[in-house]
């Protein structure tokens, strides 16, 4: 069927090396050919429609593959440590055993809770940006990512979570590694690096628990150390152990691609960041905007409960769904024009934080980050610039500039 074979090449450039720059034009294109399309040899469909992604994210047709599903269809990987890891996390955990793990964290990242952590947040960033003025006082390029777009998130969640500053920085590459996860297919040099990742994070993790059950401290591991000593959350402490490693590495590799991410969209559109110097007030607006043009997560994969219809195509029971995050939030049929980065765009509603039961936690801190950050980074330094090429993640699933140069004076 000459439409199936146009239809794979096309999903096979949207995911190669080539198209890091921009994946969307290839992904317009199978949307065109084929909004629902089997990819017969990776085994899922891929679904590049608003309104699909929404759906089956949302709905009660589709789970995440979790232990149960590892167990029946991967055993090989049952001995891997990130396996075990991560098929018992808020990410592969489905009904009751996802709601057990989900429930204490819910007055951690309640919108109360993050307000607080407001002036915090501004305070690092205004220390990270000094820094920033520092390495490009000269008019010199310096590297965004490395001076800001990771230390910032990192700080930030670490702060939250109770990790001491002193021990941030090893966290850069064991949460690279283990975010190996994520991809869609995964070599054995991605689950060799996921394995010693989630080892020696599960190490820490497990000795900062301890450290603070000697001597609790005002942070979520000791607040859920205290929640699960009075029994108000069933939960083991290898378990709490496990959730903030999660909440540690989902907090900072994808926030730290956000900020990557938004800085580059507004520097290559220099019309909409001038629109944000002369009213800050549409920064929320234009977060939204970047997460939508060009987010940190492209895809993430659910599997049919039963034999469903996804647009007319039948899905059998146990059969993979890959939701392109990134093209439904770029489906004309939901935004026109919608390749088109307008910071004053109306009607924005993202899919890149997810939908329904595992929309994520960190939303609002990812947001309250970027919106500390570009205001002050655009109002301190008027002839930002990019100082050259960027270095994008060797990712299929995560976009994040690994290295961003940009100059804040001279030409
Ligand atoms: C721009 C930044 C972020 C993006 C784009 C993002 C994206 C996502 C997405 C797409 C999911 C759903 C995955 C799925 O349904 O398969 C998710 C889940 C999650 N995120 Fe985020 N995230 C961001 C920041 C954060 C932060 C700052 C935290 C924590 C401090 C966090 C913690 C989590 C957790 C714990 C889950 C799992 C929720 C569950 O399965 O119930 N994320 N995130």
């Amino acid at each position: 069927m000459d439409d199936a074979v146009d239809a794979d090449g096309i999903l096979l450039s949207a995911l190669a090396p080539d198209s890091r720059d921009d994946p969307y034009t290839p992904l317009a294109a199978l949307r065109d050919a084929a909004p629902v399309h089997h990819h017969e040899p990776l085994d899922t469909r891929f679904l590049t429609r608003y309104a699909d992604c929404q759906a089956v994210l949302s709905g009660p047709s589709f789970a995440v593959p979790d232990r149960e599903w590892l167990v029946r269809e991967r055993p090989e990987w049952l001995d891997r440590p990130a396996a075990d890891f991560f098929y018992a996390s808020l990410l592969g955990t489905n009904g009751a055993a996802h709601d057990r793990l989900r429930r204490p964290l819910a007055g951690a990242f309640g919108r109360g809770r993050i307000a607080e952590l407001s002036a915090d947040v501004e305070r690092t960033a205004d220390e990270l940006l000094d820094r920033f003025a520092d390495a490009t006082s000269d008019g010199g390029a310096a590297d965004f990512q490395a001076l800001v777009g990771y230390p910032l998130p990192v700080a930030v969640v670490g702060g939250l979570i109770g990790v001491p500053r002193a021990d941030q920085e090893q966290f850069h590459r064991l949460g690279q590694d283990a975010a190996r996860l994520l991809e869609p297919v995964r070599s054995a040099a991605d689950w060799r690096r996921a394995d010693a990742a989630v080892t020696a994070l599960r190490e820490y993790f497990a000795a900062l628990l301890r450290e603070r059950r000697a001597r609790p401290a005002g942070d979520l591991a000791s607040t859920l150390l205290a929640e699960a000593a009075a029994e108000r959350a069933p939960v083991a402490e290898h378990e709490l152990a496990d959730l903030l490693l999660l909440l540690f590495v989902a907090g900072f590799e994808t926030t730290a691609g956000l900020l990557g991410l938004t800085v580059f969209a507004l520097l290559t559109h220099p019309d909409q960041a001038a629109l944000l110097r002369t009213d800050p007030a549409l920064l929320p607006g234009a977060v939204e905007e970047s997460l939508r043009w060009d987010g940190p997560v492209l895809m993430t994969e659910r599997l049919a409960v039963h034999t469903t219809e996804v647009a007319g195509v039948t899905v059998p029971a146990g059969g993979s769904v890959t939701t392109v995050l990134g093209a439904a939030n770029r489906d004309p049929l939901r935004y026109p024009d919608p390749d088109a980065f307008l910071v004053r765009r109306p009607d924005v509603r993202v899919l890149s934080f997810g939908a329904g039961p595992h929309y994520c936690f960190g939303a609002a801190l990812a947001r309250l980050e970027a919106v500390a950050l570009l205001g002050r980074l655009l109002a301190r330094f008027p002839g930002l610039r990019l100082a050259g090429p960027g270095v994008r993640r060797p990712s299929a699933c995560l976009r994040s500039f690994d290295e961003l140069p940009l100059a804040t004076t001279g030409r």
